[in-house]
């Protein structure tokens, strides 16, 4: 079986949700405390055992490639000024893993998107991960339970969690049947239903681990939800075709593409800071007399 050391980060996206911030700024540039998004969701997958990454970008997304780089002079002006500490941290976010970028020439769809990463993945399964969705596990990365989930059923796999009923029209929706502890084997999909038209409310949160028969499906599939090219409808013909799996991961998901989301993000990424948390938590207790 072939082992999982390839991962996609869709990046391309216009970020219209945090307007005016993300004007001149990448969405997955917008820190929680000090570490801008898309660096939580890289750091996860080198934890989970990832070696190569691709970055689907778009022309305003030149911020992002820059923070995976080399930064000459402000490394050689640290060194000078002896700041170790902080000259490590910025080695250590180019080491991690080895990056590349391609970019998303028309903003088409997450499909798209994913479709714009069939040289870099060749006939490898491989892993999705999206920047809305940060998840904490101090102990399993999530990408890394998932994996371990695909080294079992040799299949793809969702990562999913349930949502309240009121939020399954944001979100690609599974349907299947209970197959082990937190694993249903996937029957059926749909992206952002209606309310009253979700066969359950079992979300895909970000997560996938995909085989490289998707790249097929992808070209085959119209337009759907939005006008956009959707990678659930392409999932889903798979599912017919494969065995595919949804996992429900353990770890605390933040949706950061909302601004609710990115505050709890920000307030308990922050009270888990050694640095920080203490001092953090009498300020919050303060305010909320
Ligand atoms: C995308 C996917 C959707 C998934 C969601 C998770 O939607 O299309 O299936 O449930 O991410 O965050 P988006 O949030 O990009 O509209």
């Amino acid at each position: 079986m072939a082992k999982i050391t390839k991962a996609v980060i869709p990046a391309a996206g216009l970020g219209t949700r945090f307007l005016p911030a993300t004007k001149a700024v990448p969405k997955e540039m917008i820190p929680i405390v000090d570490i801008p998004t898309i660096q939580y969701i890289i750091e996860e997958a080198a934890a989970s055992g990832i070696t190569d990454l691709l970055i689907i970008t778009s022309r305003t997304k030149k911020a992002i490639e820059d923070h995976f780089d080399k930064s000459y002079e402000l490394e050689t002006e640290l060194e000078k000024s002896g700041k170790t500490e902080v000259l490590k941290q910025l080695k250590d976010i180019r080491s991690m893993v080895n990056v590349q970028y391609v970019r998303q020439a028309e903003p088409k769809g997450l499909g798209h998107a994913i479709y714009c990463a069939k040289s870099f993945v060749g006939n490898d399964p491989f892993a999705v991960l999206l920047g809305d969705d940060v998840v904490y596990n101090a102990e399993k990365p999530c990408l890394k339970q998932m994996i371990e989930m695909y080294e079992k059923y040799n299949a793809s796999i969702l990562g999913v969690q349930s949502v309240p009923e009121s939020e399954v029209s944001k979100y690609g929706i599974v349907s299947g049947e209970q197959v082990a502890d937190r694993m249903w084997k996937v029957n059926d999909m749909v992206e952002k239903p209606k309310r009253e038209e979700a066969p359950t409310n079992v979300a895909v949160l970000g997560r996938y681990i995909i085989t490289p028969e998707i790249f097929t499906h992808l070209e085959n599939t119209k337009p759907g939800a939005g006008g956009e090219i959707q990678l659930t409808d392409a999932l889903k013909t798979l599912a017919k075709e494969q065995e595919m799996y949804a996992y429900d991961f353990i770890g605390r998901r933040y949706d950061v593409g909302n601004k609710m989301g990115f505050l709890e993000a920000t307030v308990e990424y922050a009270l888990r800071r050694d640095d920080l948390g203490a001092e953090f938590m009498e300020y919050l207790k303060g305010i909320v007399k």
